[in-house]
């Protein structure tokens, strides 16, 4: 991506003062009418004169980023051009479901086109870089961010990060970042952030070497060999060591072994935040630490920009670590054309979402829903009913967008499920009732059928939304119990940024869709798969515990010493709870469909490899048949995951390492087949060098349509 700017690179860099120099290391925060951020814009728009500014955030609006950019451009002595950058997470105009929601899709695709789409919006309203893709892997459903991220499983969000990586930048060697529709991404956070101790934002992480490489590192190394131009630090500690000033993680694994040559930019006041950790003594050690140990550029707090020019002068920081902190940003400035076309057409700017992309949030919406229960015959409704009931706290809302939402949600209300169930059965009388559990019995009681929509409202995940409970918030499971006391119909819809602790309600609950938070177009994405317009075939990225006691519970488990066994539910000294039944309400990987499918055993083509072969790049091919024997159209999530059973590092009782999500017509059977290498049967040892290892052994291969998978086969690695 960035190998030919070598030249113009240090042809600016031998012209730039050490101020300068220090300037582009500095990003602010824009605070105009366009967005939140730090009291900064006078300070902005006169670093931006004196050529002492490198990036600015929270800004967006061809007028706005033209207005600014000129001041850098045309007045300061080196016109070098600013980098904008906006957190576009599942939308800028147009809000896509959340990414939680999305990886729920099982198809990148999703993801894909939502970066796609929010690509142009975003460079056409003047800004080149967004803070997006996050891939934080995570256990812990009460963290908020969990929302933001793809689940539990480093395979599927690897394969959602390069997705998203993808749509934004278009191919992976950067040739296309400086196109009209594209633009820069943002690995994030680097790293574990996901592994916050009881799921408490910006909490300690201690975590192994091997669990660092084998669960946290994987999707960001996807994603810089999909071309990420950027990554972002974590507020973290990792091991001890804050991530902004994590040598072994930023210097040694990323821009070592992995030889990243974009740049690092720090987190929202991230470099300030190493004296509060307790990792530097004052604002110039902040800054020599993040400095020296990867960090790039500076989001918000000015530490480099205020103290570098000592640090420099009593070699605390080196002249060489400073140029090559500067060549890695203005590299990427020349690939995105900054330098070439700095200003944006203001007559082009995309100023609203297009039928188009509407149209494809509502796909994605649709496609990340999870059919969690459908006893009975309550799904999908008929859209001739006489009379539907729509009921709940979240009913008639038209906030559905989601934590992390872009611009949009200021402008453009998600559609509600209540709109959305009026215009997909117009002869319909649809009664509506709220919370209050009176009104909405009674229109229960007047009604066919009943669609109970409750949830989280999105203010309740995101950044710095941590639940210690991740019930229904109050009153909704009050209110599902006295709709089910009607002996009526009913469907209950979940509208949450996280996995939650379903109660007893449950069992009385003839369907239970998990809806998530699906963005502008929620309404109509549910009511298309309450009426069956969209055969619902999402399935789990996260589990769903049974109680809150239980977490951190998840697929990628080790097996213990002492595992629970279900043939022993008695047994007294295994891994389990005295008060709570064994294993999770429902697991990665789970969800029902309007029709039924078998799948077969996973058949390899052969069952044994040598090492030598593996790591020469030989692979085993597994194909799974899959049939739908059903009366409905619909699609199955086929996976596969393999277990190393007995290994020189325990090995998590199942790891996915395939899957794919097929559409078959009622009848129809048609098979699946993945290639099993030594990147998917090794695994990352403690050894802090880093050592890859696939060893001899006996490997099960599972394959089926959810984390519980039975059928398996072996395969001997010799
Ligand atoms: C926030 C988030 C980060 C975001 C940044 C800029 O604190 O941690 O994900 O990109 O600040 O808004």
């Amino acid at each position: 991506m960035l190998g030919p700017y070598e030249g113009k690179v240090k042809e600016l860099l031998d012209r730039m003062t050490t101020e300068e120099k220090l300037g582009q290391l500095q990003q602010l925060t824009w605070t105009g009418d366009t967005g939140p951020g730090g009291g900064q814009t006078e300070h902005t728009e006169a670093a931006a004169r004196a050529g002492l500014l490198g990036s600015v955030l929270n800004i967006h609006g061809a007028g706005h980023t033209n207005a600014l950019q000129r001041i850098a451009v045309e007045e300061s002595r080196l016109g070098i051009p600013l980098l904008f950058g906006l957190d576009v997470i599942h939308g800028f105009w147009t809000t896509f479901p959340i990414p939680l929601a999305q990886a729920a899709s099982f198809d990148p695709a999703v993801a894909r086109l939502d970066a796609e789409v929010s690509a142009k919006e975003t460079r056409s309203n003047g800004v080149r870089w967004t803070f997006s893709p996050m891939m934080d892997v995570t256990h812990e459903p009460r963290w908020g961010r969990i929302a933001e991220s793809c689940g539990e499983d480093p395979y599927l969000n690897a394969a959602f990060a390069v997705a998203k990586v993808l749509g934004y930048q278009g191919s992976a060697d950067g040739a296309e970042l400086a196109s009209e529709d594209r633009v820069a991404a943002c690995a994030k956070h680097f790293v574990a952030y996901g592994g916050a101790e009881g799921g408490r934002d910006y909490n300690t992480v201690d975590v192994s070497e091997q669990r660092l490489r084998n669960l946290y590192l994987p999707p960001f190394k996807a994603a810089l060999d999909a071309g990420a131009a950027t990554v972002m630090a974590a507020f973290n500690t990792v091991g001890g060591v804050p991530a902004h000033g994590n040598a072994h993680t930023m210097n040694t694994v990323l821009k070592g072994e992995w030889g990243f040559e974009g740049f690092v930019v720090s987190d929202y006041t991230g470099v300030e935040e190493l004296i509060a950790h307790g990792f530097a003594e004052d604002g110039a050690d902040a800054a020599r630490l993040a400095l020296n140990a990867g960090v790039d550029m500076e989001m918000v707090s000015t530490n480099l920009a205020d103290h570098g020019k000592e640090l420099l002068a009593d070699g605390r920081i080196s002249t060489d670590r400073l140029d090559d902190a500067v060549a890695r940003i203005l590299r990427l400035k020349f690939a995105l054309g900054l330098f070439d076309a700095p200003y944006t057409d203001e007559s082009a700017a995309v100023d609203g979402p297009t039928p188009a992309a509407r149209a494809a949030a509502r796909e994605a919406g649709a496609r990340s829903m999870v059919l969690l229960r459908n006893e009975g015959s309550v799904l999908p409704l008929s859209p001739d009913a006489r009379s539907i009931a729509v009921v709940g706290p979240l009913a008639d809302s038209t906030d559905l967008h989601g934590t992390w939402a872009g611009p949009g949600v200021y402008r453009f209300p998600s559609v509600s499920v209540l709109d959305a169930v009026r215009a997909a059965a117009p002869g319909a009388d649809v009664i509506h009732a709220g919370q209050e559990v009176a009104e909405a019995v009674a229109a229960a009681e007047a009604a066919e059928v009943t669609v109970l929509v409750v949830g989280e409202p999105p203010a309740l995940s995101g950044e710095a939304a941590v639940r210690s409970d991740i019930a229904l918030p109050a009153g909704q499971e009050e209110l599902i119990a006295a709709v089910a006391a009607t002996g009526r119909p009913f469907a209950v819809v979940l509208l949450n940024g996280r996995p939650l602790t379903l109660g007893s309600w449950l069992d009385s609950a003839p369907a239970v869709l998990e809806a998530w938070h699906p963005g502008m177009e929620a309404g109509h994405a549910v009511a298309d798969v309450l009426f069956g317009a969209v055969n619902p075939g999402g399935k789990l990225p996260v589990t769903f515990p049974r109680a809150v006691g239980q977490i951190p519970v998840y697929y990628n488990h080790e097996n213990t010493g002492r595992p629970y066994r279900p043939e022993q539910p008695h047994e007294k000294y295994v891994s389990k709870y005295l008060d709570l039944s064994d294993g999770p309400r429902f697991p990665f990987g789970y969800g029902l469909s309007y029709t039924t499918f078998t799948t077969g055993e996973p058949e390899l083509s052969r069952t044994g490899v040598a090492v030598d072969a593996l790591e020469r790049g030989e692979t085993v091919e597994v194909s799974v048949a899959v049939t739908n024997t059903g009366e409905l159209a619909g699609d199955e999530v086929v996976q596969l995951y393999v277990h190393d059973v007995a290994a020189s590092i325990a090995q998590p009782v199942r790891r996915l390492r395939g899957f794919e999500r097929v559409t078959l017509a009622p009848g129809e059977s048609t098979t699946v087949r993945f290639r099993l290498g030594a990147e998917d049967l090794g695994f990352w040892t403690n050894d802090p060098a880093g050592t890859f290892t696939v060893e001899p052994g006996r490997v099960d291969v599972y394959a089926g349509t959810s984390s519980a998978a039975r059928a398996c086969r072996t395969l001997t690695v010799v």
